[in-house]
């Protein structure tokens, strides 16, 4: 018979076999329901289907799947948690594990910084791990590295789904998985046991053939075809990635590729399963999900014969290097040009910094590509001549670069090698040399480059590239350089080229461990003390939020009505409230800031229909909540596009809003709307916007009949006692409607498991 095959080194009593078991029988009933031959992506994801029997349209038909697995970082997995508790659930229903990357500052060195970030993050830290105690979790440490290079080294396994509370999920493409970013009341969704609901996505295919020459790397692919496609042209879609040419790709290089597909808005990235696959599963310490990955070789290659919506094809013979940017990932330069296009669009041409590091490219293969030119400079007594910095992906990376040698040879270099994080990738870099609103360039090996995103500073020209054309351009300096054909001087005068990186895939004598940053799930959790402090600013239990009491809503004042654009950073804006993503009430502190006032065209500036006065958005909500008067919305088009962030739904919640009415909704927001017990309603006549004045009232009539696909009455008072009604629709599902009865999607589900 089979031997048992471990989900992962961490999770011994929970065995793979009976994953691809199901996989195998749900992708035989799924082909047969679409009636033709299925992509991988489609296998894996249709595999995965609560009911395969469903006959699917992709980018139209809504379907739900049942992951294997849960990922969160430390940023989102505070709200993530704090609502999985409410749940009242005993255990996650599916493997979980948390990850602490994104709050660690780079400063000065890794373990400075590390020591600093468990001080100033001490609580949350203590939060989740407690948590993770709690509720069968597994939990890294800060200092054991970035979320997708530790699924990619322990948890990712071919034909596996997962999602993950972080845009750059997808990275376990790599490994043949499909992996998925999302919000954090999806998450919970999963965590509890609940299916996962998406859009079916198209498939796009990605042709590759040729191999990479000199300085060509995986980076560059995924440059090009952020380059074709622009930052929306994946949106909806997963790619898959095929051809000769895969063949001179590491799984690891696999992974920065599908990494950065959640640039060009892609719900994942897959490749085929493929022996670098296999090599890399035995590197990392599972040759036994090796072997049965093999066995199942054929149900995790797309079937003969499939077709997709759209094929692309790239030549690595002929693909440049690229370096993408400024302010936007697809704005591809090839490396012969971006002197003259630097130079043309005025862009800063000294090189103030090369950061390389990020989940996108941080493996030992990258760090080996890195220490070859750092090598070659070092021989001739050159150093860098930017700024230089390195982030391990992960712990067993950085024990591993350092008994090869590496470390020694990046700080000779002079780079300044910090903590197992993100780091600057996130903002976290506490940077000193340029002062905020001073034009410069930064080279990083990260996926995004938006304004601001690194180091505050608007002004910072950032381009994304390739881990080696990072090291070369610090060296020189300067964007006005080709590693290709130029030199660089060394300091005798003697000038020399610099030759291609050549680096090793896997560590030639295994990888390393190193500290170890791993907190298993407890097996007794009893007795486990959760800990959040009753003062805490950053952290709050969260308290169910009330049912629905069976009535109308009658005369509500209107909060806001918004006028254009409403992003879910206008709901509830980023940046310095980060801090407070784990405490609702301090975080309802930035509701609908950022949100226009139709009436007066001021952000954060509405009427208090009680008192008559102007003032903040969130006050007058909580003035409205003191008052035990709900209150709605009125929004325009696509509202709350933008992200899942479940704060901007918690939010109007936690401070008694009861609905929003739209032109339109982003469908993510709509939906977290639903779950968190709020009424997402459509004008079934878009002019009627216009005949709403921010002073009007509106009831809400006919709410206990409410049924799936009628429309309501919303009725809506002048302030000159007139009256006249509007008709409004929703696209609640009768499940759906329970959520809202029971108050949020939570308390029904905490209802169900106590029947
Ligand atoms: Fe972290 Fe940057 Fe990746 S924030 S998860 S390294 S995109």
């Amino acid at each position: 018979s089979e031997e048992t095959v471990p989900l992962s080194r961490f999770e011994t009593n929970r065995a793979l076999n009976p994953i691809y078991e199901s996989l195998e029988k749900k992708v035989q009933i799924a082909r047969e329901a679409q009636g033709r031959p299925l992509t991988l992506a489609e296998k894996i994801l249709y595999g995965h289907l609560e009911d395969p029997t469903q006959k699917v349209v992709p980018g139209e038909s809504y379907i739900k799947v049942l992951p294997d697995r849960v990922a969160m970082q430390d940023a989102t997995a505070q709200m993530a948690t704090l609502q999985f508790i409410s749940a009242g659930l005993p255990r996650t229903a599916v493997p979980t594990t948390i990850h602490c990357d994104h709050l660690i500052t780079a400063e000065n060195g890794a373990s400075k910084d590390l020591e600093q970030a468990s001080i100033t993050n001490k609580e949350v830290f203590d939060f989740l791990s407690s948590a993770a105690k709690k509720f069968g979790m597994g939990f890294w440490k800060p200092g054991s590295g970035i979320i997708h290079q530790i699924v990619l080294e322990n948890y990712a396994f071919p034909g596996g789904l997962m999602i993950g509370t972080d845009s750059h999920t997808p990275n376990a493409g790599g490994l043949g998985m499909v992996a998925i970013g999302v919000g954090g009341a999806d998450a919970v969704d999963v965590m509890s046991g609940l299916a996962w609901e998406v859009k079916a996505p198209k498939i796009y295919g990605v042709h590759l053939t040729g191999k990479f020459h000199d300085w060509g790397s995986p980076k560059d692919v995924i440059c090009k075809v952020a380059e074709i496609l622009t930052v929306k042209g994946g949106t909806g879609a997963i790619i898959e990635y095929f051809g000769p040419g895969v063949e001179s790709l590491s799984c690891t290089g696999m992974a920065t590729i599908c990494n950065m597909g959640a640039e060009i808005g892609a719900t994942t990235s897959l490749f085929r399963y493929n022996e670098r696959m296999d090599r890399y599963l035995k590197a990392t310490g599972r040759q036994g999900i090796a072997n049965l990955a093999k066995k199942y070789s054929k149900l995790l290659q797309p079937d003969e014969g499939c077709k997709y919506h759209k094929v692309i094809e790239i030549d690595l013979d002929k693909l440049e290097p690229m370096i993408n940017g400024p302010f936007s990932p697809d704005l591809g330069h090839t490396v012969s040009k971006i002197r003259d296009d630097a130079k043309n669009a005025g862009y800063p041409m000294k090189l103030s910094a090369g950061l390389v590091g990020s989940c996108t490219n941080s493996s030992y293969e990258d760090l080996t590509r890195v220490a070859s030119i750092c090598k070659q400079a070092l021989d001739k007594g050159v150093k860098m001549k930017s700024i230089f910095t390195i982030n391990p992906g992960s712990e067993q990376i950085r024990a591993t670069i350092e008994r090869d040698g590496l470390l020694e040879i990046f700080e000779a270099v002079g780079a300044v090698v910090l903590a197992n994080a993100c780091g600057p990738c996130i903002g976290q870099w506490n940077r000193k040399d340029v002062k905020k609103g001073e034009p410069n360039s930064i080279f990083t090996s990260f996926n995004r480059n938006f304004a601001m995103r690194n180091d505050g500073n608007p002004k910072t020209h950032a381009f994304v590239t390739s881990p080696e054309l990072v090291t070369a351009f610090a060296l020189a300096g300067t964007l006005d350089f080709d590693p290709q054909k130029d030199k660089i001087k060394g300091p005798n005068g003697e000038e020399f080229k610099l030759e291609p990186p050549n680096g090793q895939e896997l560590p030639e004598k295994g990888f390393l461990t190193g500290r170890d940053t791993f907190q298993p799930p407890q097996e007794s959790p009893e007795g486990v003390e959760l800990k959040v402090s009753p003062t805490s600013e950053r952290l709050q239990l969260l308290e169910p939020f009330p049912a629905w009491n069976g009535k109308d809503f009658i005369d509500m004042p209107i909060l806001i009505k918004v006028k254009g654009k409403c992003t879910t950073d206008h709901i509830s804006m980023a940046g310095p409230w980060l801090k407070y993503r784990g405490h609702l009430d301090n975080i309802s502190n930035n509701m609908f800031i950022g949100a226009i006032n139709a009436e007066n065209g001021k952000a954060n500036h509405v009427k208090n229909q009680l008192t008559g006065e102007y003032g903040p958005v969130p006050d007058t909500a909580r003035a409205y909540k003191a008052a035990g008067m709900p209150w709605i919305v009125i929004g325009d088009e696509n509202y709350g596009e933008g992200s899942s962030r479940e704060h901007a739904a918690l939010e109007p919640r936690h401070l008694g809003g009861v609905a929003i009415l739209v032109r339109s909704f982003a469908r993510i927001h709509e939906t977290n709307l639903k779950k968190q017990g709020l009424l997402p309603l459509t004008f079934a006549n878009s002019a009627d916007y216009d005949r709403i004045s921010p002073e009007d009232r509106i009831s809400i009539l006919g709410l206990k009949d409410l049924k799936p696909g009628k429309p309501l009455t919303v009725r809506v008072k002048k302030q000159n006692g007139d009256t006249f009604d509007i008709q409004v629709n929703h696209s609640f599902s009768e499940e759906q409607f329970e959520w809202f009865k029971h108050g949020s999607a939570l308390n029904k589900i905490k209802e169900d498991l106590k029947a």
